[in-house]
């Protein structure tokens, strides 16, 4: 009853000192001139001229640089094996690059130690075309599980799963199955996932991969909504036609070279969420109330 670890030593997100190893500027006495947190202008996510060879030599990136800044919403796009998904494992340390730098908020992957990725990847939610989900596992559960591992408390759980189920439009189905859900609602439950956590950096790769050309607006704009609350959104895709509606940056790769990276989108960055639902039913094609 009582609630007696009302002080409980939480572990914190994004633990400071301890993960971040060489790279905080380690316990200074006194942060005299510089601020410990790194600037607002540092970029979210960046690349410079990063290679990546897999074993056997099959190169998946051949000198790539780019930036990516807070609250950005971009489109890495090419066709099948022209480096998307390495972009993606890349930013989760799943592999490392074989030369050059990955940065994520202004931290070198290169530098983070092995048995401290898993600290470093809860700042980072990743979904998957095929979704995986626990198929035992209740949506509510799946859900829970992310928050569980990460250390939240129960009441903590109770608290965020109805929530963040309710924004991804789940309400209703909390105890279902994932096997008794559609697959645009499993895609919905891998990013109330990733999300329940608020990344700030939210990798998607071809979210829509197995869904319907409708389903795929609703993930979308879903994708889009979470941008708007602050994380910064890399969607990885091949779906052209939801790339030219959508108007947002588009980084394109071939053969593991960037070979556009065009802000296409940019004069759209102010809408609001109803206009860009409007937007992505067609409202406005006929010229109609801007
Ligand atoms: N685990 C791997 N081992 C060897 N080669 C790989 C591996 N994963 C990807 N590749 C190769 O790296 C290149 C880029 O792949 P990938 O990043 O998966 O492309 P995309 O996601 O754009 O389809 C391709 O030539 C692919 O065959
Ligand atoms: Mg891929």
């Amino acid at each position: 009853m009582e609630e007696r670890n009302s002080k409980s030593p939480r572990r914190s997100f994004g633990r400071r000192a301890e993960d971040v190893g060489q790279e905080t500027p380690d316990a200074a006495p006194e942060q005299a001139s510089s601020a410990p947190r790194p600037p607002a202008s540092q970029p979210v996510v960046e690349f410079r001229g990063v290679h990546l060879s897999y074993p056997g030599g099959t190169t998946g990136l051949d000198g790539a640089t780019f930036a990516v800044e807070r609250g950005e919403f971009v489109f890495l796009v090419g066709q099948t094996g022209s480096g998307k998904s390495t972009v993606m494992r890349l930013l989760t340390k799943e592999i490392d690059a074989t030369s050059g730098t990955v940065r994520v908020a202004g931290r070198d992957l290169g530098a983070i130690d092995r048995k401290k990725v898993p600290f470093y990847r809860r700042n980072v939610g990743v979904v998957f075309q095929d979704f995986k989900l626990l198929p035992n596992r209740t949506v509510y559960d799946n859900v829970a599980y992310a928050l569980l591992v990460t250390g939240h408390s129960r009441k903590e759980i109770r608290r965020r799963v109805p929530d963040i189920l309710r924004l991804t439009g789940l309400a209703t189905k909390l105890h279902s199955y994932p096997d008794q859900l559609s697959g645009g609602e499993q895609q919905r439950v891998s990013i109330a996932r990733a999300f329940v956590n608020h990344p700030p950096l939210l990798l998607a790769d071809e979210p829509t991969g197995n869904l319907d050309p409708e389903t795929s607006i609703g993930i979308m704009q879903l994708l889009y909504r979470i941008n708007r609350t602050g994380s910064t959104v890399l969607v990885a895709t091949h779906d052209h036609s939801m790339v030219d509606r959508m108007r947002r940056r588009v980084i394109e790769l071939e053969n593991g070279l960037i070979v556009r990276d065009e802000a296409t989108g940019l004069y759209a960055r102010d809408e609001n969420t109803r206009e860009f639902a409007a937007r992505m039913r067609g409202d406005d094609e006929e010229g109609g109330g801007l």
